[in-house]
C-alpha cells in the first residue's frame, strides 16, 4: 500500500478517507514539523497533505525522490517551490474556489472593522475607560459610498468588489496583472488604474494579490506615502506583500488612518511596532475560517491526494492541480 504523510492535523473524519487508499502517517498532536523532521517523515511517502506552514523546496524534494504529489490545504501556494516540483514531475494541488466567498466575507469584515474602529473601541470599553458618549468618540471614515481599491483582482478580489459595489454603493478602482473582462468591469463599474492611481484614490485599499517575488513589499514606505491620510489598508493576501515595519511607522505617524491585517511577515510572529499602535486590527490568519469552508478545503486536499496518486473515481485527474503540465507527461 502506498504511504502518505498528513503533515498537520485536519478534520479527522475527512482525513480518515485517506485510509481506504493509503497507509497514513499523521500528526495528531499538530506540531509544526521543522525541515529536518519534515524530510525524515516524508521518507517512503508518495504523497503529502500539507498546509501553508510546511515549506516544500528542492532540498525536501531531493531528499525524497519517491514523492509524487504535494497537496496543499490552502489556495495560496507560496510555501511550495512549484518550479522545483514540476521539474521533478511532482504534482502540486491547492484549494481554490471553495474558500472564495468566505474569504471575501472576512476581508470585507476586516476592512469595516478597521474603518469603523471596532477593535480599538472595544478594547477601550474593556479597559473600563468608557464614561460618557461624545460627539467625536471613535469617529472614522465611512465605508458606504467610499472608493474601494483592490490590488489583485482574482476570484477573491472580485468577490470583495461585489460586496462593496452591490451592497455598499462603493466606487471601485483596481489594479491587477491583467484587466477584467469588459462585461465584469461594466457590471461592477470597475475602473482599471495604474498602481499609483490606486494608491492615491482608494479610501479603503484591500490587498488580495498572491505572494511572489514580484509582489514582495508591494506596499512599502513609498507606497504608503502615496495613500490618503484618511485611508485604510487591509491585507488578507500574504505576509510579505506589505512591509510590516514601514506600515507600523505609517500607522504611528498617522500617514494612513488605520490598517486591518490577517497575515504577517514571519507569522505567527507579529512585528512589535504593530502591537504598539491602536489603529490596527490584527487577526491570526483566519480569513477562510468558517467551519464549512475549512471542511471543504480539507476535503478538496484529500480528494486531490487520492486522485493524484491514481486512486478513487478521479484517478490521475486531481480536481485542482497547480502544475497540470505534470499530469500530461
Ligand atoms: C490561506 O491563506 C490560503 O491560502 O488558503
Amino acid at each position: 500500500m502506498d504511504k502518505v504523510l498528513v503533515a498537520r492535523a485536519a478534520f479527522p473524519d475527512i482525513v480518515d478517507r485517506l485510509h481506504a487508499h493509503f497507509e497514513v502517517d499523521d500528526n495528531p498532536e499538530d506540531r509544526i514539523l521543522a525541515k529536518p523532521e519534515l524530510i525524515a517523515r516524508l521518507a517512503g511517502k508518495r504523497g503529502a497533505f500539507i498546509t501553508g506552514s510546511e515549506r516544500i523546496d528542492a532540498e525536501v524534494l531531493d531528499a525524497n525522490p519517491q514523492l509524487q504529489a504535494v497537496c496543499n490545504m490552502a489556495v495560496g501556494f507560496n510555501n511550495i517551490d512549484v518550479a522545483a516540483c514540476t521539474a521533478r514531475g511532482v504534482i502540486v494541488t491547492n484549494t481554490p474556489d471553495v474558500l472564495t466567498e468566505t474569504t471575501a466575507d472576512f476581508g470585507f469584515a476586516l476592512m469595516m472593522a478597521t474603518a469603523r474602529r471596532i477593535a480599538e473601541s472595544e478594547h477601550y470599553l474593556r479597559r473600563g475607560e468608557w464614561t460618557k458618549w461624545s460627539y467625536d468618540q471613535f469617529v472614522g471614515p465611512d465605508v458606504h459610498g467610499a472608493t474601494l481599491g483592490i490590488l489583485g483582482m482574482g476570484r477573491i478580489g472580485q468577490a470583495i468588489a461585489r460586496r462593496g459595489v452591490k451592497g455598499f454603493g462603493m466606487k471601485l478602482v483596481y489594479h491587477n496583472r491583467s484587466r477584467l473582462a469588459p462585461e465584469i468591469e461594466a457590471d461592477l463599474g470597475a475602473r482599471y488604474v495604474d498602481k499609483a492611481t490606486l494608491l492615491g484614490e482608494s479610501d479603503h485599499l484591500v490587498l488580495v494579490v498572491p505572494y511572489s517575488p514580484a509582489s514582495h513589499h508591494a506596499i512599502g514606505a513609498a507606497e504608503l506615502a502615496q495613500m490618503k491620510p484618511s485611508a485604510t489598508l487591509t491585507n488578507i493576501a500574504r505576509g510579505g506583500v506589505v512591509d510590516d515595519a514601514a506600515l507600523a511607522i505609517a500607522l504611528k505617524n498617522r500617514t494612513i488612518a488605520a490598517a486591518g491585517l490577517d497575515v504577517f511577515e514571519g507569522e505567527p510572529k507579529v512585528h512589535p511596532g504593530l502591537l504598539e499602535v491602536p489603529n490596527v486590527v490584527l487577526t491570526p490568519h483566519i480569513a477562510s475560517a468558517s467551519i464549512a469552508t475549512r471542511r471543504a478545503m480539507a476535503s478538496l486536499a484529500v480528494d486531490n491526494l487520492i486522485a493524484a496518486l491514481g486512486h478513487g473515481p478521479n484517478a490521475g485527474r486531481p480536481p485542482t492541480p497547480v502544475n497540470p503540465q505534470v499530469l500530461a507527461r
